[in-house]
């Protein structure tokens, strides 16, 4: 693997006030990182940053060795930022024909309508007459123009239907299996859980976690066990077990707790008359917010 991305102590604030902290991670080529975080947490400060539109107030930014705003390392991105912006008064087609001129390798119009399900009556309307997710789709062509081996998407499935993420994460990990290197933000979970290989959760425009998907739900996410028992549930009974909460429903109890192997050794030990023991894990979802919550507590 080779880095691509280096962020090295970055930090930015505006009007003295701070909006990223004292951020560093690389990123490898063909990675998908997802940036992870609340609102105001820092993630469109830090992609602006990475892509040379804003200069942090700290720290130094380089991709494939260069400065972010070299033309060398501009021809090889493309980006969907939070905030659309397309030129009104020319029709879709006739931006997309623009952009990929600006470019040495640029994508085929083919691979570009495939890639982002844009038809052909979009393609012949003008940008202005789009509806939002229309635009987010043309957005998201004009980032694939220059056929790009890095992408850098702020939230790029807001205002889209269900259908149109559809495509949009397919054609995502498309990229990815060919050798494309990401970084998104959003706030859906599930698209984290789907298309990304590596997520920094960020609060308060500090790094908080780096590490896979799967990682971060082992290492946050309570494991909920449950079974069947006719024993007379007395509190005292599961004391030891190293449960953060036990609910009783009839027969079925369910004991949360960050370690399900130590529970049910010890629970096994008390050789109660238990059946049906079930073992689950949370979702990213719970692990997002138990994370961010606990540093609000903090
Ligand atoms: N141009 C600016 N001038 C002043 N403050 C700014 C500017 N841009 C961002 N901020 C502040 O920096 C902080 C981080 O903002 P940023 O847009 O990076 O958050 P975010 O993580 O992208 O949030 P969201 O999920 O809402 O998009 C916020 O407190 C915001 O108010
Ligand atoms: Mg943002």
């Amino acid at each position: 693997m080779s880095t691509i991305i280096e962020c090295m102590g970055v930090g930015k604030s505006f009007s003295g006030k701070s909006a990223v902290g004292d951020l560093s991670f690389q990123i490898e080529k063909g990675e998908v990182v997802a940036l992870l975080g609340p609102n105001g947490a820092g993630k469109s400060t830090t992609i602006q940053m990475l892509l040379g539109l804003l200069e942090p107030s700290t720290g130094r930014i380089i991709i494939s060795g260069q400065n972010p705003k070299s033309k060398a390392v501009r021809e090889r991105i493309g980006v969907m930022l939070q905030e659309v912006r397309v030129l009104d008064t020319v029709t879709v087609k006739e931006i997309l024909q623009l952009v990929r001129g600006y470019y040495p390798r640029p994508l085929s119009m083919e691979q570009l309508t495939k890639l982002t399900g844009l038809d052909e009556t979009s393609l012949n309307m003008r940008t202005e007459k789009l509806s939002g997710g229309q635009k987010q789709r043309v957005s998201f062509a004009l980032a694939l123009a220059g056929n790009p081996d890095m992408l850098f998407l702020d939230e790029p499935t807001t205002g889209m239907d269900a259908t149109a993420r559809k495509i949009f994460w397919k054609s995502i990990r498309e990229l990815a299996e060919r050798g494309t290197t990401i970084v998104f933000t959003t706030h859906y979970l599930e698209e984290v859980e789907y298309a990304a290989t590596r997520v920094l959760m960020v609060n308060h425009g500090e790094l908080i976690e780096d590490g896979s998907p799967e990682m971060l739900k082992k290492k946050l996410v309570m494991q909920r066990v449950s079974f069947l028992t006719d024993e007379v549930y007395r509190p005292e009974t599961f004391q030891g077990l190293g449960a953060s909460d036990i609910r009783v429903d009839g027969k079925k109890v369910t004991i949360l707790t960050g370690d399900a192997d130590h529970l049910l050794k010890v629970l096994y030990a008390l050789d109660l008359e238990i059946s049906e023991v079930t073992v689950s894990r949370g979702t990213l979802k719970e692990a997002y917010s138990q994370l961010t919550d606990s540093q609000e507590a903090s």
